[in-house]
């Protein structure tokens, strides 16, 4: 039998093309190896303030680039997180059996409600438990995630344990899964930061639906160094490696490779190379999510995709209560 893969990603705007290489890429990898369930967690995006238009939208603009990106609905499995109730009565009862001093602890938590005038809702301290049973919910083995979520899945894993313990076996206890080819993605305009997409300058990310002109554009204004010359020094030459890792990441060429092509060239050959891969990699998904976004598909993939993750999840909500008795 195949081990399963949850991944659940918050729809919170247009991916970048640092989410692209470091997650979306690698869960189409995953989809022949594993039993994959990917999971658009919108409950999660309703923890901090947000607008409900573009909250709706996004959810839906999620599921087409997950589509276009790759995933192949007859492999895996794909849904909206609300969409199916078992989150909600799972996250309540793992709720239960965390304590408040752990989820006081977490980083996340620490970092959003230490902030001077943000409102902290009380869901911002209980989401993790929530998360612990977005994923405990399938049967889990392992989770792909980025080195940030480690201590959110090490509370998975002790809630999980505690619950077992407490009131029998009733849960697989998940691993961690860090992406094996650790391409970080830097800001365009500080090469030193990750890519992200909360990033305030627009300038500094490639979103995936970006037309070919703002690529050019963004990649040409794109902060480099004075020397002049297409070398790999993560070191001294951040912005410049971060383009050659961009172009390789997305033409599967290596870094040496992409170097020896821009030989005696300058940046602006360089820039122009870089923006036309980044642009002839994204045309074909961009031309599917086109397809994809407005069409009674999507509405029928994800319809599917939700009774498939609803009868999964509800036989362990059934589990869950008779082990607790409820
Ligand atoms: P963001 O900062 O863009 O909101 P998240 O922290 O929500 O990204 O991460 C979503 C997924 O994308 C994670 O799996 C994370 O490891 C991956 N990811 C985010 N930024 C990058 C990046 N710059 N390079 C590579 N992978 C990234
Ligand atoms: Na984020």
């Amino acid at each position: 039998m195949k081990k399963r893969i949850f991944s659940g990603v918050q729809p919170t705007g247009v991916i970048t093309l640092g989410n692209y290489i470091g997650a979306f890429r690698q869960f189409v990898e995953v989809q022949d190896e594993y039993d994959s369930i990917f999971c658009i967690v919108d409950q999660h995006a309703i923890t901090m303030p947000q607008d409900p238009k573009e909250l709706h939208e996004n959810i839906r603009k999620l599921a087409a680039t997950y589509l276009a990106a790759g995933i192949d609905p007859n492999k895996s499995t794909l849904f909206i997180q609300s969409e199916v109730p078992a989150h909600a009565q799972a996250g309540w009862m793992l709720q239960c059996i965390a304590s408040i001093g752990e989820l006081e602890r977490m980083t996340q938590f620490k970092d959003k409600s230490s902030k001077e005038n943000v409102s902290v809702s009380a869901g911002l301290l209980t989401y993790p438990p929530l998360m612990a049973g977005d994923i405990l919910l399938y049967n889990t083995h392992l989770v792909p995630v980025g080195d940030d979520q480690k201590q959110h899945i090490e509370l998975t894993r002790d809630l999980a344990e505690r619950f077992n313990k407490r009131f029998g076996k009733t849960f697989v206890v998940p691993d961690i899964q860090l992406p094996k080819n650790g391409a970080r993605i830097k800001s365009l305009q500080d090469p030193t930061k990750k890519m992200s997409k909360s990033d305030a300058n627009a300038k500094a990310t490639i979103r995936i639906l970006d037309e070919p002109k703002q690529i050019e554009k963004k990649i040409k204004s794109a902060v480099t160094d004075s020397e002049g010359v297409v070398r790999f020094d993560v070191e001294n030459k951040p912005g410049v490696s971060n383009l050659l890792i961009i172009e390789s990441s997305l033409t599967g060429k290596t870094v040496d490779e992409v170097v020896a092509k821009y030989e005696g060239k300058g940046y602006g050959d360089f820039k122009a190379g870089v923006a036309e891969a980044v642009i002839n990699h994204l045309a074909p998904i961009q031309a599917r999510y086109k397809e994809l976004i407005d069409s009674p598909e999507l509405d029928h993939i994800l319809d599917e995709g939700r009774d498939k993750a609803n009868a999964i999840a509800s036989a362990t909500i059934d589990r869950m209560e008779a082990a607790m008795g409820l």
